[in-house]
C-alpha cells in the first residue's frame, strides 16, 4: 500500500467518524495523523459542540479549524471521543500513544459514552506486540524502572502533565495481565493498553473501503 492511500484511508475513516457527531454533544479530540483530518470535517459541519483535546497539538489544530475547545475540567461526561490508534488486536485492545498522549486519550475516553477509534488498515494485527507506551511519574523514576523491568525511556519532553514517557519492551502474551501488572505499579501514571471496556466502535479504513464495528 502507498503512504497516499494511507493517508486517504485516514481520511476516510476520519470522515465518517466526524459524521457521527451531532448538533450539541461534548466531543473528546484525540491526537495524530489520523484524528488530523477529523478535525476540519468536524469544523465544516458547523455544529455547535463542546470539544476537549487531549494533546496542546489537537488543541490548536482544532481551534483553527473553528472547534470550540475547553479545558477538561468542568466538564464531567463526553458524548462521544474519537482518537487514532498504533495497534488495533481481537478483542478489541487497542496500544495507543506513539504520539505521547495516551495518558489524556485514556482518561478522554473513559470519560466518553462513546468512543470511536479511526485507523488505517495497516493498524490492524492478530496479537499487540511491544512496545507499549507507559507515562511514569518523574519522582522515582529510577526505581519504577528498577521494578518493572522491560521499560525503557523515550527520550524527548516531558507530557504536559510532568510525566517521564517510555516504552514496555517485554513480551506482551496477554494483553489483560500486562494491563493490570502496570497498573498496579505505583509509578505508572497510565499504559498505552486500551481493553474492550473503553472501545465501542472500530472503524478502519483498507483502500478505500470502511470496516465498521459497531456500538455494544
Ligand atoms: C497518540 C496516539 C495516536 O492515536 C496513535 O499514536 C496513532 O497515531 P496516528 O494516527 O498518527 O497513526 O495514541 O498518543
Amino acid at each position: 500500500m502507498t503512504a497516499g492511500s494511507v493517508e486517504t484511508d485516514k481520511r476516510l475513516a476520519a470522515e465518517y467518524a466526524a459524521s457521527l457527531v451531532q448538533d450539541g454533544m461534548r466531543v473528546g479530540l484525540g491526537t495524530g495523523t489520523t484524528v488530523a483530518p477529523l478535525l476540519p470535517a468536524l469544523g465544516a459541519r458547523g455544529l455547535r459542540l463542546r470539544c476537549v483535546a487531549t494533546s496542546p497539538a489537537t488543541a490548536a489544530a482544532a481551534r483553527a479549524a473553528g472547534l470550540a475547545v475547553e479545558p477538561f475540567e468542568s466538564l464531567t461526561e463526553l458524548d462521544i471521543a474519537i482518537d487514532g490508534a498504533d495497534q488495533i488486536a481481537p478483542g478489541p485492545w487497542l496500544v495507543k500513544g506513539g504520539g505521547r498522549a495516551h495518558t489524556r486519550e485514556k482518561i478522554v475516553a473513559a470519560a466518553a459514552a462513546r468512543f470511536v477509534v479511526i485507523a488505517s488498515g495497516e493498524k490492524r494485527v492478530e496479537r499487540i506486540r511491544p512496545p507499549v507506551p507507559v507515562e511514569l511519574l518523574a519522582f522515582g523514576t529510577a526505581s519504577t524502572l528498577h521494578r518493572l523491568g522491560h521499560v525503557v525511556l523515550r527520550g524527548g519532553p516531558p507530557s504536559p502533565d510532568g510525566g517521564v514517557i517510555a516504552d514496555w519492551t517485554g513480551p506482551v502474551e496477554d494483553p489483560a495481565a500486562l494491563a493490570a501488572r502496570l497498573d498496579a505499579e505505583p509509578g505508572v501514571v497510565a499504559h498505552g493498553l486500551f481493553g474492550p471496556e473503553l472501545v465501542t466502535d472500530v472503524v478502519v479504513a483498507s483502500a478505500g473501503d470502511l470496516a465498521i464495528r459497531a456500538p455494544r
